[in-house]
């Protein structure tokens, strides 16, 4: 009997405090990083069929690798090499109806690899547990292991290594679209220029942010938002100073370059207030196009399975 087929709905996330230390020897940089999972999401669906592949639907789909070069097509090999399918005809279809930014540094391609990852455990019956995916995502990329567990969580070695963090609130953002994504070896690439003959590379001190998201205070946790990489990618695409000022202008509490970007991030008082200051910033004429979204959300997960955690 053929496996019905299985979909998977998994976030963006954005990171509200990023810190990025020395370079390791594997090339990737050392990070603590909070992560928080927010309602724009993926949804990926799983099918049995002879013909594998991989088709991709929604805003921004035409500039997604729809062959190898998709982090999903990789999650797909990596299981199917694992339970002695061919990788290279593994007997599966991949269809992602994309809402998060594509190349907007909000892991997009890492929510489709997580979702990928997680409804094939199901259609093919695999049984991985939670801490075995998680270990099979980090192989994939920094946050494919984010995209699964959704949350708030503390993120450190290059990102894929993982605490949950206690966060008593629900956050209000408006999250600004550039016309162009960035690819984040480029945005790491400028850092490092940025930060050539400077020796201070130190990683900036999570706790504060901790407390501040198990308060629950909005405007406790826009005094500590930040980002190391903000620095590079605003030095890449000078125009999101003005981007950055005008959605503090239109009244959100702070803004902040999204992971390597250019996506803008703004936390805002209140649901009212987020859609005004999306409103706002709209009319301002400084991006593509704005949303607004709540977070945290949970991680990949099955649709139409509403369960709590
Ligand atoms: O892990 P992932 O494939 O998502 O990372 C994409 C790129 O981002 C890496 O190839 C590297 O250039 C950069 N990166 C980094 N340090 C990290 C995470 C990512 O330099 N901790």
């Amino acid at each position: 009997m053929v496996p019905t087929p299985i979909t998977v709905r998994v976030p963006a996330k954005v990171n509200l405090h990023l810190s990025v230390g020395d370079t390791r020897a594997d090339g990737y940089h050392e990070l603590a990083t909070v992560f928080q999972a927010l309602s724009m999401v993926d949804e990926v669906t799983v099918r049995s069929a002879e013909d594998s592949g991989i088709d991709v639907h929604g805003e921004g789909a035409g500039s997604v690798p729809t062959g190898p070069g998709n982090l999903a097509w990789k999650a797909v090999r990596v299981l199917a090499e694992r339970c002695g399918r061919d990788p290279d005809a593994p007997g599966v279809q991949v269809s992602i109806h994309k809402g998060i930014p594509v190349a907007g540094g909000m892991a997009g391609g890492s929510a489709d690899a997580a979702a990928t990852l997680f409804g094939l455990n199901a259609l093919w019956r695999l049984e991985i547990g939670r801490n075995e995916l998680a270990d099979v995502a980090a192989q994939l990329g920094s946050d494919v292991p984010f995209a699964l567990q959704g949350g708030t969580a503390l993120g450190t070695g290059r990102g894929e290594r993982l605490v949950p963090v206690l966060a008593r609130h629900t956050y209000h953002w408006v999250i600004a679209l550039d016309q162009h994504g960035l690819e984040t070896p480029d945005v790491y690439r400028e850092l490092d220029r940025l930060r050539r003959g400077s020796t201070n590379n130190g990683m900036g001190n999570v706790e504060p942010m901790l407390e501040a998201l198990a308060s629950g205070d909005p405007r406790e946790l826009a005094l500590l938002l930040g980002n190391d990489l903000q620095a590079a990618t605003v030095s890449l695409r000078p125009g999101l100073r003005r981007t950055l000022r005008a959605g503090v202008d239109a009244g959100a509490l702070a803004g902040v370059v999204s992971g390597s970007g250019p996506t803008c991030a703004f936390l805002c008082e209140s649901a009212d207030s987020a859609v005004r200051v999306a409103a706002e910033l709209s009319g301002a004429g400084v991006c593509r196009t704005v949303r607004v979204a709540q977070g945290p959300v949970h991680g990949a997960r099955f649709v139409g399975d509403d369960r709590a955690d």
